[in-house]
């Protein structure tokens, strides 16, 4: 992989908080290291009011359009603790967040001023396949000195995000990031609300950036930041909201990092999953792996700190503190408002094309075989990464390979439904990923979670789950697991769907 400069053992997190936790709810975390007992689904159940269903057609808001220039800048998190002329980023605000109404046209235009090629990725977001931002695959790379508009009309409302998808280590890992805020999904306003980003920096004793890829990292569990921010500060960020039903956006727009989300000193419900509207429940706690959100409402107390605490860590760590304000907004028994539904098409498993796709461990694969035997040159200049420690269905398809593009793991008819079966050979954690669709979430052999829509499937060790979506969307579609480097050094795939 590329060079780096000395590094350092990383350092705990800091905050961690030593006490043992009590946690509301069913799911017991024991007391080591974090890590839940099995889950059953009835520790799911609620008595909250269930999903609306969309009782109502969205007008769509005024045109809106944004100018990114991507590009190296300065920038100073952390009291200085990080300080380095070394970022990437779209804007001069190191994180960008767009909201715009859904069905509303949205149109980026992103100038290229970096020293290398680029792109946007819109994560989550069911668009056109020439909008979905993968070079090489769904348009040419961006190269430097040049510009490309990305317009779309968001269907789906939620919390988003976007990112580059060539050399994304490095440039996700220098910053190139941002939240995509799809409004339009409230059946009644909450008092107030709070977007958590949390993600981890990587950096040297003096506070400059340190690339986050090593292929230490990228064999095993990924390489992991030093220093841990939420909103770009140190965590836990304070912030003071309405004394009442508070809404929190949580992104995790780490490149490596599994968290362990709850939520104490309050009650608190999840509402939406990758920014899509589940029945409410209550939040005793959650799993979300890198690129994953969760949007949850609390009831703010009238006094005293609520904690929003990562627990899977030896210590749990504080990643944001809310300290109530203002007047008491609300006196009747929390039970939150759920959000409309969303439209996403309904699989029909009774004629639905089964596909397994199995993620493990590799050395030298067929396909990079095949590469070489034709000479081809598969590895893009910039992209290069010459190692390969992953696969899918036994291919591997480095990041480079986006200019080679191997044949796709499965080619679907547009309108069929498609079940898959995702099965992690491996003893380590995948969040699985794929473009243009969205996954209804079908069954688990380990870790029931209750019904839900998803873009990214986090299979925990040796874990097989089901998923299935009508594949409506024609094009040639990514499919990996968003563990960058795992991405980056072969766990990626590609799905086509075509006109039937
Ligand atoms: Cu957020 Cu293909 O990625
Ligand atoms: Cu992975």
């Amino acid at each position: 992989m590329k060079s780096y400069p000395p590094s350092r053992p990383s350092v705990a997190p800091p905050n961690g908080v030593s006490r043992r936790w009590m946690l509301k709810g069913a799911v017991a975390l024991t007391a080591l290291g974090g890590v839940p007992a099995r889950a059953a689904l009835s520790d799911y159940a609620s008595a909250y009011r269930p999903l609306a269903p969309r009782g109502h057609v969205q007008a769509a808001g005024t045109p809106q359009q944004e100018k990114f220039v991507a590009r190296q800048r300065s920038f100073s998190l952390m009291d200085g603790q990080i300080q380095s002329d070394n970022f990437w980023s779209f804007t001069d605000d190191l994180l960008p967040v767009i909201r715009v109404p859904q069905h509303t046209p949205l149109t980026v235009t992103l100038k290229n001023e970096l020293a290398e090629h680029t792109a946007i990725h819109w994560h989550g977001i069911r668009l056109p396949n020439a909008m979905d931002g993968v070079p090489y695959v769904t348009q040419p790379p961006i190269e430097p000195g040049d510009e490309f508009t990305y317009e779309f009309s968001p269907p789906d409302t939620g919390s988003f995000f976007f990112h580059p998808h060539c050399n994304t280590v490095e440039q996700l890992g220098r910053g190139l990031f941002g939240a995509l805020i799809v409004t339009g999904d409230e059946t009644e306003a909450y008092d107030d609300e709070i977007l958590c980003v949390v993600r981890d920096w990587r950096t040297t004793a003096a506070g400059d950036l340190l690339p986050v890829g090593t292929d230490e990292g990228a064999s095993r569990s990924g390489t992991f930041g030093n220093l841990r921010t939420t909103n770009l500060t140190q965590s836990p960020a304070y912030q003071t909201v309405a004394q009442g039903d508070v809404r929190v956006r949580l992104m995790n727009l780490d490149n490596t990092r599994v968290m362990e989300v709850g939520i104490e000193g309050a009650e608190a419900a999840i509402i939406a999953i990758d920014g899509n509207p589940v029945s409410p429940f209550p939040l005793s706690s959650w799993r979300l792996g890198p690129a994953m959100r969760l949007d949850i409402v609390m009831r703010m107390p009238t006094q005293g700190t609520v904690k929003l605490f990562d627990y899977f860590s030896a210590q749990p760590v504080l990643l944001a503190a809310f300290n109530p304000t203002g007047a008491p907004l609300r006196k009747k028994a929390f039970d939150p408002a759920p959000l409309f539904k969303s439209d996403i098409p309904t699989p029909d498993l009774t004629s639905a094309r089964k596909v397994r796709f199995d993620f493990s461990a590799s050395a030298q694969t067929q396909a990079l075989q095949d590469y070489a035997a034709e000479g081809v040159p598969w590895a893009d200049e910039l992209c290069l990464t010459d190692k390969t420690f992953w696969a899918i269905n036994k291919t591997a398809w480095p990041e480079d390979g986006h200019r080679q593009a191997p044949a796709p793991l499965a080619t679907l008819r547009k309108g069929e439904t498609c079940v898959m079966e995702l099965v992690n050979q491996t003893p380590h954690m995948h969040p699985i990923h794929m473009h243009g669709h969205t996954f209804k979430y079908l069954s688990s052999n380990k870790r029931p979670l209750p019904p839900h829509h998803t873009d990214t499937v986090l299979l925990t060790p040796k874990e097989r789950v089901k998923v299935a979506f009508v594949a409506d969307n024609p094009g040639d579609w990514m499919f990996h697991c968003h563990i960058i480097e795992h991405q980056d050094t072969g766990m990626m795939g590609m799905i086509r769907v075509v006109e039937s």
